[in-house]
């Protein structure tokens, strides 16, 4: 009987149910709290997003601004598949990005992370003081010191990640990102794919690389392997309420389901720090301390 039963779900369910079901963010038997299931690391003790509290966040003067190269205006094509979870670009090596201790990064892929779940229009991993934002752009990188993207991913110092928050300005369409949106509708289902003829992702990117946050974490989806260096950037990308609605509302995942909310819920910090490029008003304190922690004073009584 167990046999037949498992033989039955195996013909009905097709090749998924023989590698496990597909994770989901919220639907059936791998949604976001079962990962760990499947995936141990997802159950693990450094995992992202995290909410970026800027009370707690350390002030650290060394770090300078991210240097990307390559970045600008690229001739070429460029894939973008819709691969059930979100949109995913492919990049060219020729991008990279050099971290504040020398650390070159090699880009690998582009994709986003959205809300627009009954009418929620909030769905960023990160989340700065709890506050989500509309829309987060990874843009996911391999160390140089490693061949290929296939081997970095299985190092402990493989991957870094740099995180760029959106937020909606009405009636301001971003022209930087029409050409991206207008492809959605030519991959509405799960495995297609189209190509951008010509990519400028320093545009599609906020102003400002000199403020960023910086931890160590994970990659946000199974298998949510924890050697991710991560560099959310502190400036936004604004883009209008239609272009939201349109990368909210285009693409369909494996159940044929508009994919909506494909963000996951942010993880303890445990005693992992938290660094910034930059001072936030609220963190003086820490500031103050760092001060005199690096320069002589000596405070008598
Ligand atoms: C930025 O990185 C590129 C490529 O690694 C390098 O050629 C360039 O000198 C760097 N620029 C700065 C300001 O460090
Ligand atoms: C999704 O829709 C497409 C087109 O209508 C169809 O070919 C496919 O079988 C559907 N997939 C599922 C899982 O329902
Ligand atoms: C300054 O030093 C104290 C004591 O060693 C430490 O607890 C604190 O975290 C340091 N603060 C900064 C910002 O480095």
């Amino acid at each position: 009987m167990t046999a037949l039963v498992t033989l039955l779900s195996l013909l009905l369910l097709g090749p998924q149910a023989q590698h496990g079901a597909e994770w989901t963010y919220s639907d059936g038997v791998l949604d976001e709290a079962h990962w760990p299931r499947e995936y141990p690391d997802c159950g693990g003790k450094r995992q992202s997003p995290i909410d970026l509290q800027r009370k707690k966040v350390w002030y650290n003067p060394s770090l300078r601004a991210l240097n990307l190269s390559g970045y600008e205006v690229q001739h070429g094509v460029f894939l973008m598949i819709n691969n059930g979870h979100t949109v995913q670009i492919s990049l060219p090596p020729t991008m990279c990005m050099t971290a504040a201790d020398g650390t070159q990064y090699i880009a690998q892929q582009m994709h986003f992370h959205w809300g627009g779940a009954s009418l929620e229009i909030s769905g960023s991993e990160h989340t700065i003081d709890g506050i989500r934002y509309v829309i987060e752009i990874h843009i996911v990188h391999y160390n140089s010191k490693y061949k290929s993207y296939d081997k970095a991913q299985k190092a402990p110092d493989g991957l870094a990640v740099l995180a760029a928050l959106v937020e909606v300005k009405d009636n301001a369409e971003n022209t930087y990102y029409s050409n991206f949106i207008s492809h959605l509708k030519s991959i509405r289902y799960p495995g297609q794919s189209t190509v951008l003829r010509g990519l400028d992702v320093q545009d599609m990117l906020p102003g400002n690389l000199h403020y960023y946050y910086s931890y160590w974490g994970s990659l946000t989806t199974p298998p949510c392997t924890e050697n991710v260096h991560w560099f959310v950037l502190a400036d936004t990308v604004k883009l209008s309420r239609t272009q939201v609605w349109k990368l909210e509302n285009s693409l369909l995942n494996h159940q044929n389901k508009t994919i909506h909310n494909d963000y996951r819920g942010t993880q303890t910090l445990n005693n992992r720090v938290v660094e910034a490029s930059f001072m936030s008003q609220v963190n003086q304190c820490s500031e103050l301390q760092f001060y005199l922690n690096n320069t002589d004073v000596t405070l008598s009584t």
